[in-house]
């Protein structure tokens, strides 16, 4: 199957160096090509350039994309989107003055989600989590990291790898999984701590990790939840099985996990809402990429990430919708892309790196998505006509979606 797009007004994101990631001041320079064409072949990138350099081409499908723009699919590496039921009371819960902690205090929260998955068939949680799929790939999302953590014993989190590993193979989109037993301690662990830490790396990591189910490991490193010694014990033990992390961090509190984090050369550290200078510094001398989430700030009300001091540290940087039923039951990457630039200050160009090739280097899928270049995954977002790229932010709540493609395959 070949596809020629041709006549794009301007072909976004185009990378023909091999560049994993972009930082700081790189972050604000997004190559492209004006009157641009792009021919994708057997599910990839095969060619692209000026229309004028356009030479004649055996192909199945043609696009006429006049006035449009086309851009890689954006690269989601938070999200949490394999949950059962919603969380809408806690919602209104909120809006009537609880915090999210209060909630989670009361027994709502993560232990909610839990207490829901926990009694929800593996089939119906499939079918659930797949609607959502269905709607974020609307949404222009092409690759996507997918946590567990709402399973929280070992059945129950083995159902949530498996639903996850099952969108794996059965999606166009490319996924990874995320093994988040250290989510949240469940109720009969309350007096016994280290038990339920015993059971997550002694019994389910082994198990799981032989069943191939797990990319990366995560922990929820937070007041109440797992300590910076947990966290470390935790990554150290991910590493023996070649497994990096991809932590939860400074979310309320700052409690030194970005230190562990960044020593035990995680891949990412994710939230970064509560952050010091000394954590900065921490990151710039690592090789850990922070991820921020403002639709989660945007939800709850809390804090922004200072993203604008990460990237002017030099540092790069990922946005992500780290959708999920308690803090962010949105994915649409759209308005996180528009949130990074209303609330966190970010220019059009910096958050498209930051949800295009960040996001796929964050979830380590920097070879394959997050750029137009040659050989990589041809998952596209086809725009409507609009006359600057900055309309994506600009029309928060909405979306500049014409078309969106999937290795290579109009998706309708
Ligand atoms: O990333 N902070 C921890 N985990 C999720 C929220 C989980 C929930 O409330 O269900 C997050 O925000
Ligand atoms: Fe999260």
């Amino acid at each position: 199957m070949s596809l020629l797009i041709k006549n794009i007004k301007k072909l976004i994101q185009c990378r023909t160096e091999k560049t994993p990631f972009v930082s700081g001041k790189d972050m604000s320079f997004v190559p492209s090509i004006d009157d641009a064409y792009l021919f994708v072949k057997d599910g990839k990138i095969n060619d692209f350039g000026k229309m004028q350099e356009l030479k004649k081409i055996n192909t199945d499908q043609v696009i006429d994309a006049k006035d449009r723009m086309v851009l890689p699919s954006w690269c989601d590496s938070h999200t949490h989107i394999v949950f059962a039921g919603d969380r809408s009371k806690e919602f209104i819960d909120r809006i009537k003055g609880l915090s999210y902690e209060e909630i989670a205090a009361r027994g709502g929260g993560i232990l909610n989600s839990a207490k829901l998955l926990q009694n929800t068939s593996k089939e119906d949680l499939y079918n659930q989590s797949k609607m959502r799929i269905n709607s974020v790939i609307r949404q222009g999302t092409g690759a996507i990291e997918i946590k567990s953590g709402y399973g929280l014993s070992f059945e129950s989190e083995l159902k949530m790898l498996q639903v996850i590993k099952q969108i794996k193979d059965s999606s166009k989109m490319q996924v990874k999984s995320t093994f988040l037993g250290a989510h949240a301690y469940p109720n009969e662990f309350k007096e016994n701590k280290d038990g339920y830490v015993d059971l997550v790396l002694n019994k389910m990591l082994p198990a799981f990790k032989k069943e191939n189910l797990i990319d990366f490991i995560d922990v929820f490193c937070e007041k109440g939840y797992f300590s910076p010694e947990d966290t470390e014990r935790i990554i150290k033990e991910g590493l023996k099985y070649n497994i990096r992390s991809k932590i939860h961090v400074n979310q309320f509190n700052v409690l030194g996990g970005i230190k562990i984090a960044v020593e035990n050369n995680a891949l990412s550290v994710d939230h970064l809402e509560v952050l010091q200078d000394d954590d900065i510094k921490i990151l710039s001398k690592g090789s850990t990429i922070p991820v921020v989430l403002p639709t989660c700030s945007y939800f709850l009300g809390i804090d922004y990430a200072p993203a604008r001091k990460l990237i002017d540290a030099g540092l790069p940087l990922a946005i992500a919708s780290d959708f999920n039923p308690g803090s962010s039951p949105s994915g649409n990457m759209n308005f996180v892309i528009s949130t990074a630039c209303t609330k966190m200050k970010l220019t059009t160009e910096e958050a498209i790196n930051a949800a295009t090739i960040n996001g796929a280097y964050a979830m380590g899928l920097e070879d394959k998505v997050g750029s137009i270049s040659k050989d990589k995954i041809a998952n596209l977002i086809i725009t409507n006509k609009i006359n600057s790229i900055d309309e994506v932010p600009y029309n928060f709540g909405g979306n500049q979606i014409h078309k969106v493609i999937l290795e290579g395959e109009i998706i309708s």
